[in-house]
């Protein structure tokens, strides 16, 4: 029986944490065996922002891939692979791109948000272009479904128009992918901050060691009106109990100190210890696989050559019938066998 195709990826920007966890990796992880799966290491995608910190791209590839396999994504069922070892994606954005008008890509919030936080007043060509290299991506291998993060949703609503469009006008060759994303509201930062973020510097890495944890856990932001053991404290919204409920799976613990925090007898310092021994049990498989991931060398590399390979077959299928709906197979200047 062939499983239906899902298709995501990260740019290689540095090392995963738990807000990229509960926002996407765990749903990946969960559907390896539902679906076919296909996980790419987006390096193009880091062209549109990154050009002057092109050296730490190879380094971020090496380490985002065990991330991945660190916490269960399994090379043996599911293909990673490097989007530029994959030139069709290249070819299939190019097609795209006059399928979508400038307008339609200027008004993407991800769009506005990445010029604001990156200080950019005109975007490149290729910056306006993400979304619809993101949507080759998607359709290269024509995934069906795609998990992301809250604020890719828009990309993929894109990503669908522009199958709609290519299908109306060429004929059906592109199915139109549907995005999943986590069913946990976005993961605040360690800072109390909206959202945990690499730029933010507030984040709990899925590489950290045990003692950064702990560090990083006691520095944590907690109840701001809380000065004494003692005094009643804020459960709701506060981070320190957002994580508990996220992670520590020790439920009684949890609701009695959630109990304890609000009648003001339990401190600050054994809620955040006991929730960075509840994160360290949570991170500890994933060390353990890790490790045994980052002894084999070579490993990272041969998977995402091999993954790519597989792809570019994929690929080539894709652009043959794109090319051939749209009428560029030239046949009859070529003959059929050219
Ligand atoms: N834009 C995604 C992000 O920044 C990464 C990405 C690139 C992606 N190509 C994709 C995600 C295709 C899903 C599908 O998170």
């Amino acid at each position: 029986m062939n499983r239906p195709r899902l298709l995501t990826g990260d740019r290689p920007t540095g090392r995963l944490h738990l807000g990229h966890y509960v926002g996407s990796l765990a749903n990946r992880v969960r559907l390896q065996d539902e679906y076919e799966c296909f996980f790419l290491v987006a390096d193009y995608h880091m062209l549109t922002t990154r050009l002057d910190h092109l050296s730490e791209v190879a380094g971020n590839i090496k380490e985002m891939v065990l991330d991945w396999l660190s916490v269960g994504i399994d090379p043996q069922r599911s293909t990673v692979y490097l989007q530029s070892l994959v030139p069709q994606v290249a070819e299939l954005h190019l097609l795209f791109s006059m399928l979508v008008t400038t307008p339609r890509l200027q008004r993407l919030p991800s769009l506005k948000d990445t010029m604001r936080d990156l200080h950019i007043t005109q975007p490149s060509y290729g910056l306006l272009g993400y979304p619809v290299l993101q949507a080759a991506d998607i359709l290269c291998v024509r995934g069906e479904l795609v998990p992301v993060g809250r604020d890719q949703e828009s990309h993929i609503e894109l990503t669908r128009e522009i199958a709609r469009r290519f299908n109306e006008m060429f004929g059906p060759v592109l199915p139109e992918p549907k995005a999943l994303v986590g069913d946990v509201p976005t993961l605040v930062g360690t800072d109390g901050k909206a959202k945990m973020s690499k730029s933010l510097g507030n984040t709990i890495n899925l590489s950290d060691d045990a003692d950064t944890v702990r560090a990083k856990v006691s520095k944590m932001y907690t109840d701001p009106n809380r000065l004494r053991a003692t005094d009643p404290g804020t459960v709701e919204g506060n981070p320190v109990f957002i994580y508990h409920e996220a992670f520590n799976d020790n439920r009684d613990q949890v609701e009695d100190l959630k109990s304890r925090y609000r009648s003001g007898t339990v401190g600050d310092v054994e809620v955040k210890r006991l929730l960075a021994e509840a994160i360290n049990r949570f991170l500890d498989p994933f060390r353990e696989r890790r490790r045994e991931f980052a002894g084999k060398p070579g490993l990272v590399g041969t998977l995402l050559q091999e993954g790519s390979a597989r792809v570019r077959e994929e690929t080539a299928h894709t652009v043959r019938d794109a090319r051939s709906a749209m009428g560029l197979s030239y046949d009859s200047i070529f003959g059929k066998g050219g």
